[in-house]
């Protein structure tokens, strides 16, 4: 039976009959949020000319003032894009590529960014170099070195996660940053898992680039990402829609506003639920941000225990490289191959038969299915034990 539900459940509108245990994929957003979106949205809509010319400047500038003050970041470098995918591809492709030239990936990369990378070195002669990094991991050496080590004269960015998409891995990446970047080669964070997941200190971190999703884990509605470029980089960079702003004559800082502030017409209300959305979560627990993502991570340790007992398996790396998503190897004795269009059979037997929404990831980079779970502050205890319960049903022992 479909276990209770935990005690700030009701601040999401999420269906009562399906135990939701995977808020990493797309988020989720609570009902007070989109009932604020709501609200920017009727605003808009009384008059939508008086909107764009004398209310959306302010609201937007203060969107993206509360979004670098909650990430400690240098607001003239942040601008918004719909996600995490669009971030990485502005930089990407904002990148003067030379034959030869190498961008270094580790292979548990999100294959959308990837194919990205790929794009990029392709068509113009330049080389993706994947690092091939285990599932299991013992310490953090085991990602650091093989990546360090990749790094040649030809090198010119790396891109790293600050949580991995299919293994779920918590990555290194405040050091990776530090070590890749004191070689003389840029990196692009893809903190499509970042903020109100991992603690973020953009300005302490200093990458030259940094695009991270806050649909995910702040809750935002979706299509509400950010892209940070560093100061020396910010010249550089082009918007991916080139608009009005690229024939502007205005100082350097105020063009950078204008030309990543100003695509063309679209709803701006995901974005604008931003200061909502940071101080609404992080008001439903004494503690705020801090204690969200302590109690994310702690109930990730617990279900991602569990399915290890259930499954019979170790965890696969230390508690410290889990955020609030682990994966865990799913038991799988043939070739892997592409995931099925029509979704994991597994995945689809967990939902249609148990009504357990949860990832079942076919990855082919490694051979393996990964069972990938999700904690956020709606979940409770017992919808682990449920998923247990039912995995124990599935594979029979
Ligand atoms: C590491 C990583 N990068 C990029 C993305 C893409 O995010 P979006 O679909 O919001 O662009 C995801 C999505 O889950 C991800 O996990």
């Amino acid at each position: 039976m479909i276990p209770k539900k935990g005690k700030l459940y009701k601040h999401w509108g999420l269906d009562p009959n399906t135990v939701f245990l995977n808020h990493g994929s797309f988020g989720a957003t609570p009902i007070a949020v989109l009932d604020e979106q709501d609200r920017i949205r009727r605003l808009m809509e009384r008059d939508p000319v008086h909107f764009v010319e004398r209310l959306s400047h302010e609201m937007w500038q203060d969107s993206i003032n509360e979004l670098s003050k909650f990430l400690n970041a240098d607001s003239g470098g942040m601008s918004f894009v719909a996600n995490a995918t669009t971030g990485v591809n502005t930089i990407l492709r904002s990148l003067n590529l030379s034959k030869g030239d190498e961008i270094i990936v580790p292979d548990h990369a999100y294959q959308a960014c990837r194919n990205a990378i790929d794009f990029v070195t392709e068509r113009s002669g330049a080389r993706t170099v994947v690092i091939r990094i285990p599932f299991r991991i013992d310490d953090e050496s085991d990602i650091i070195d093989p990546i360090v080590s990749a790094i040649n004269d030809k090198t010119v960015l790396a891109m790293i996660d600050t949580v991995s998409s299919p293994t779920g891995i918590r990555m290194p990446f405040e050091k990776l940053v530090g070590l890749i970047q004191e070689r003389g080669v840029d990196v692009l964070v893809d903190a499509a898992h970042g903020p109100g997941i991992v603690p973020l200190n953009i300005r302490k971190l200093n990458a030259a680039y940094i695009t991270g999703n806050c649909h995910k884990w702040i809750c935002t509605p979706k299509g509400s990402a950010f892209l940070h470029i560093r100061d020396d980089r910010r010249e550089g960079v082009k918007p991916l829609t080139i608009g009005h702003g690229y024939s502007s004559d205005l100082p350097s800082a105020e063009k950078f506003r204008m030309e990543f502030d100003w695509t063309g017409t679209r709803d701006p209300s995901p974005w604008l639920c931003i200061p909502f959305a940071i101080s609404h979560i992080g008001g439903l627990i004494n503690g705020g941000w801090e204690k969200i993502m302590n109690k994310n991570h702690e109930m990730a340790i617990f279900g991602r225990d569990l399915l290890c007992e259930t499954l019979d398996i170790s965890p696969p790396t230390p508690d410290s490289m889990v955020s609030s998503m682990s994966s865990v190897e799913f038991p799988w004795d043939e070739d892997v191959g592409p995931a099925p269009i029509d979704g994991d059979p597994i995945h689809n037997t967990l939902f249609d038969e148990y009504r357990i929404q949860v990832p079942v990831i076919s990855w082919p980079n490694h051979n393996r299915k990964y069972l990938r779970i999700s904690a956020q502050i709606y979940n409770s205890k017992e919808d682990y034990e449920y998923l247990s319960d039912s995995l124990i049903s599935i594979l029979g022992s």
